[in-house]
């Protein structure tokens, strides 16, 4: 069963043990997200004017919509105001940055069906984020950034949880992936031709999901082992979010996390993180723990931010 706690009042710890256990954890209040988002609609409003940011798919086309957020997401993701939010966000919420590693934060864009949906704005297929290599310990953080609805979203699979489902993740390799990055012009057309891990067997119409909406202002924690969706946008507006990853080095240390019950990919996406104290990675010694054996290629992608 999962669970979806609501403003829990539990510390850190109890609360990773909850989500790898496959509950999801929502605060729909805390005034640190609320900056977070607030700083980042700004600077979206600045990107699209004199457009209207949620209806600007109106009136730009899925290739100009694209080289915009080419050049932007990057900027978003490296200011160095973002990963101050981050700090902010995390410690309002009971985690010391001495405990704590992040990846970058990402903001997504979701348009409506018929506009863009692939390579920079990519709508992803039911994954787990471990079969694009996270660590089993890894914890998504979801933050709406205008007001999102039921119809452009994201939905979990509840049902797999911790229950090994026949996929593609064994085609995967994180280092191959992160050759690809610098390329993210080429994927952004008519295909998306990058490896993209996915069950073998559809979900039906009858496949129980969980959707949960929260408000902005409000954050959702969930496992990167869920098996989870972009819903495909059938609302008029189009959806901005903000995600980040955490891993605290306990669990790093320990191997607590979720189980990771199918995964079969090359790589391992800890050097990512950085310890939010002081911006340090993991030493080798543990990140080789979490790799797979003669896996090669690009460790760590280090984009060019113009
Ligand atoms: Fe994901």
């Amino acid at each position: 069963m999962v669970n979806v706690h609501i403003n829990p009042v539990f510390d850190d710890d109890e609360r990773r043990q909850h989500l790898f256990a496959g509950d999801v954890v929502v605060y729909t209040n805390v005034l640190e997200v609320a900056a977070f988002a607030s700083f980042t609609r700004k600077l979206i409003i600045d990107l699209f004017a004199p457009d209207e940011p949620t209806t600007v798919h109106r009136s730009r086309t899925p290739a100009e919509l694209a080289d915009v957020l080419i050049d932007f997401k990057p900027k978003f993701i490296h200011h160095p105001e973002s990963m101050e939010h981050v700090r902010r966000i995390t410690r309002a919420l009971g985690v010391e940055p001495e405990a704590l590693y992040a990846d970058v934060p990402k903001l997504r864009t979701a348009f409506p069906c018929g506009s863009l949906s692939t390579g920079i704005a990519y709508a992803f297929q039911p994954h787990r984020d471990t079969w694009y290599a996270a660590p089993p310990m890894q914890i998504n953080w979801w933050l709406p950034v205008w007001p999102v609805a039921q119809n452009n979203v994201m939905e979990f699979y509840p049902r797999w949880f911790g229950n090994a489902i026949d996929n593609s993740s064994g085609d995967y390799d994180y280092y191959e992936a992160n050759a690809w990055r610098g390329r993210i012009k080429d994927f952004s057309g008519a295909k998306d031709m990058r490896v993209h891990p996915a069950p073998r067997e559809l979900l039906g119409e009858e496949e129980p999901r969980l959707c949960v909406v929260p408000p902005v202002g409000g954050v959702m924690l969930f496992s990167g082992d869920q098996l989870h969706a972009t819903i495909p946008n059938t609302s008029a507006a189009s959806r901005y979010s903000v995600d980040f990853r955490t891993v605290n080095v306990a669990d790093v240390g320990s191997g607590r996390g979720a189980p990771a019950a199918d995964v079969a990919c090359a790589g391992t996406a800890l050097r990512d993180f950085r310890r939010l104290s002081d911006g340090a990675g993991f030493d080798d010694e543990l990140v080789a723990r979490y790799d797979t054996a003669g896996a090669e290629g690009i460790k760590v992608f280090a984009p060019v931010v113009r």
